[in-house]
């Protein structure tokens, strides 16, 4: 099972959060990785199918839309062999029983099912998803509470959360001590109010209170908010503890390979995201939308980026060759590092 101590993770980004995004992340010394968060109703509509051609599992949907050209409405991509042991699926939710059916779905090919209590935007909250989790938490318990007992449980995978602090430290630690009984195995907490920005500075002074409750129980902790990089995260462990763990979003939005001591410049992330991208036959969209997030305002490249219409295109821009595949039947191995005490 996985252990979510002190772990340096990514994490859940919808759209950036897509296999290229994960690989480059992992590659770069990431321990864990989320996927984006993918609501219930639509893995229910999924076909699990085996691409032996890419190695990957694919998980496909009847309706929604389509993002390869030749594959139908893929909604969430798998690539065991660097990804076992090491992929949290997150799903959005406001119905245990939905949820226990979707991550029933999914649950052989992660490492790990979460909860998205803390997403603030309509799409979510209107259907009570996300961060109205926070105001109903009897439903989050529920939810919670038979995922772990109907899907976690019997599968031998942990079930956890993210949530948001709530307005005072009270209210939050009222929440935490309700959620930490439920049999999660680690709760990740996003240091922001819901109505809060993510330019703005993470409020930490819960944090104590919530690591008492948490370590009580034998949940584990991530701390989630304004963390940049691998040194925030040393500083994290040094005030916190070493079985705490951190999350980054924002700034692996911008460069995946901040996991990193020393993370690559730029142009270097652009190149292995295309090459990740190409091999998994990733949509061009979301290349697209990835590489637009980490290639720096200003640049003159973003004019060339912008009128790409061809996968072709981007790997010309950014001078990056075809992958081929072998010639055997088997796959090649990632260059996917696990040690990240190499990594500087
Ligand atoms: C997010 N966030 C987010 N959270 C979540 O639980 N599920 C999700 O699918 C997403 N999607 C998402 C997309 C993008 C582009 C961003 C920038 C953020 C929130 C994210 O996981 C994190 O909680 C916040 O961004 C705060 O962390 P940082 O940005 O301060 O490191």
């Amino acid at each position: 099972m996985v252990d979510f101590r002190g772990k340096f993770v990514l994490a859940p980004m919808v759209r950036v959060g897509e296999l290229p995004t994960r690989l480059l992340a992992l590659k770069h010394g990431a321990d864990l990785v989320w996927g984006p968060e993918t609501i219930d109703k639509k893995i229910l509509q999924c076909e699990r199918v085996e691409n032996r051609k890419l190695g990957t599992i694919d998980f496909l949907s009847q309706g929604g839309s389509t993002k390869v050209p030749g594959v139908t409405n893929l909604v969430f991509r798998v690539y065991p062999p660097a990804e076992k042991g090491k992929l949290i699926f997150q799903m959005g939710t406001a119905n245990p029983e939905l949820a226990v059916r979707a991550a029933k779905i999914v649950v052989n090919d992660v490492s790990g099912i979460d909860v998205n209590a803390g997403c603030p935007k309509h799409f979510s909250i209107h259907s009570g998803m996300g961060a109205a989790l926070l105001s109903t938490p009897a439903l989050l318990e529920e939810i919670l509470t038979r995922l772990v007992t109907e899907v976690g449980r019997p599968n031998g995978k942990p079930i956890s959360v993210k949530i948001r602090v709530l307005e005072n430290e009270q209210k939050t630690l009222e929440l935490v001590e309700r959620l930490v009984k439920t049999g999660i195995s680690n709760l990740t907490v996003h240091c922001r109010t819901k109505n809060m920005r993510n330019r703005e500075a993470p409020i930490r002074d819960y944090l104590e209170g919530i690591l008492d409750h948490c370590r009580s129980n034998k949940v584990s902790l991530v701390i989630n908010g304004g963390i940049k990089d691998r040194n925030d995260f040393i500083a994290i462990q040094e005030k916190y503890g070493m079985d705490v763990g951190a999350m980054v979003a924002s700034e692996a939005e911008l460069n995946p390979t901040c996991f990193r001591k020393v993370p690559l410049p730029w142009r270097e992330v652009c190149k292995e995201f295309l090459e990740f991208a190409d091999r998994f036959a990733n949509w061009k969209g979301n290349s697209k939308y990835c590489l637009g997030r980490i290639v720096p305002g200003g640049d003159p490249i973003r004019r060339d980026l912008s009128s790409a219409k061809e996968h072709n295109d981007l790997m010309k821009l950014f001078e990056v060759a075809t992958w081929e595949a072998p010639s055997s039947k088997e796959n090649t191995p990632l260059d996917v590092n696990t040690d990240t005490t190499s990594i500087d």
